[in-house]
């Protein structure tokens, strides 16, 4: 099987479409948060397999915002990309869009980052191929991948402080 030592942030995109059904709302006939968050696993899950062939597990989810909420009867459409890998961990930014069809609207929903670490036979975390961003949205989340994985390393107790160099580089003064 060939093997690559990077790939570009576009040969891991996922384009998914799915529909709000009437099992899938809450009180209101909005799309639940739970199934929404559910949708965005599966696509960022798909688009970290795209990038590594390998088996992934989902080791962190963060800035899940939900600005507006779906519709019943309205199309969910979900993007997720790779954004930078490290060694064995990978970084997905997932935008989600809903979209009526009728009324040709599309409204922005909700985004998220997503971290997949990709493993081998025996599950223990393999490494993976780089990323070589492409475009200057693809180099922006690149460069701020590395501050959001020194702030999740932090938050998760696997990270000194004084190794989130480029982290702390946001909030000195000038
Ligand atoms: C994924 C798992 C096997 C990794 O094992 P681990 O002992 O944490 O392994 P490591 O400490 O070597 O970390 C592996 C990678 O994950 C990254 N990582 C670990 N915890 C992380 C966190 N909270 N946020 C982001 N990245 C994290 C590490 O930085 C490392 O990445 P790198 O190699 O690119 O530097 C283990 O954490 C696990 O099984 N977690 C449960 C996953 C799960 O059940 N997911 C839901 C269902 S898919």
């Amino acid at each position: 099987m060939e093997t690559v030592d990077f790939k570009t942030p576009s040969q891991s995109l996922v384009i998914m479409n799915e529909l709000v059904l009437p099992n899938d709302t809450n009180y209101f006939g909005n799309l639940m948060g739970g199934r929404l968050m559910y949708w965005m696993d599966v696509a960022s899950g798909i688009a970290s397999g795209k990038h590594t062939n390998l088996p992934g597990m989902t080791v962190s989810v963060d800035n899940l915002s939900f600005k507006y909420p779906i519709k019943l009867g309205n199309n969910v459409h979900l993007e997720a990309k790779a954004t930078r890998a490290f060694n064995t961990s990978l970084e997905i930014h997932i935008k989600v869009w809903g979209e009526d069809l009728l009324q040709q609207t599309k409204y922005l929903s909700n985004e998220a980052y997503f971290t997949f670490v990709a493993l081998d036979e025996h599950r223990r975390p393999k490494k993976i191929p780089a990323i070589q961003p492409e475009t200057d949205e693809e180099i922006e989340q690149y460069n701020g991948a590395l501050r959001r994985r020194q702030l999740r390393l932090l938050q998760a107790g696997k990270l000194n402080i004084e190794d989130a160099k480029e982290l702390l580089e946001l909030f000195k003064t000038k």
